[in-house]
């Protein structure tokens, strides 16, 4: 790639990237985001579905670096806690609906959508025990801290090697149905919970 096209596509990302940041900022203008830096992927900023997935991704690291910096039992962390089990929680059911069903439909690709699966079942599984815990507690923030772990580690193997793998055996017909797929049944998620 010459120096042009790479300049634009890092734009892209930049600009994909700080736009899911300040969605999550709008809901906690008062608290910073502090993410660091973000696991490489080829796909944030595209048109597609996987860039749209990236966004809630995106948008997903930023409500999770500002639980962060919330104290206690306060509103701030009630109100942020409860948007992100109800963002990740939406957005995995729209994927597996959307995508990890077709990709587990395909022979090549049946291992890659087993295990994104499994994570979103065991990332679950982690939001219960939270929302049992005293949001006040350390083993609160324990907890916390290991749903973080395990969810950021879901994202960057979904972007770096599940969604890669998916992207080889999905033609534009595919992609585009998928796209749509996702939207409505994100809202319609989001909606119900
Ligand atoms: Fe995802
Ligand atoms: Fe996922």
């Amino acid at each position: 790639m010459s120096a042009a096209p790479q300049r634009n596509a890092r734009a892209k990302e930049t600009e994909a990237k700080s736009a899911a940041f300040a969605q999550a900022k709008r809901l906690a203008p008062h608290l910073a985001v502090r993410i660091g830096s973000t696991p490489a992927t080829t796909f944030r900023g595209n048109p597609d579905i996987f860039g749209r997935l990236v966004e809630d991704h995106d948008h997903h690291r930023a409500l999770i670096a500002m639980v962060e910096e919330t104290t206690g039992d306060s509103e701030d962390r009630r109100m942020l806690f409860a948007e992100l089990t109800r963002e990740m929680q939406s957005h995995a059911a729209a994927e597996e609906q959307a995508l990890w069903s077709s990709v587990l439909r395909k022979p090549e690709t049946t291992d890659d959508g087993r295990h994104a699966v499994a994570e979103h079942y065991q990332i679950d599984k982690l939001i219960e025990e939270l929302e049992e815990i005293d949001m006040a507690s350390s083993a609160w923030l324990r907890r916390f801290d290991a749903l973080k772990e395990k969810y950021l580690h879901h994202l960057r193997e979904e972007e770096q090697e599940q969604f890669v793998a998916a992207e080889k055996h999905l033609n534009d017909a595919d992609l585009r149905h998928m796209k749509s797929v996702f939207e409505r049944r994100k809202t319609e998620e989001k909606a119900a919970q």
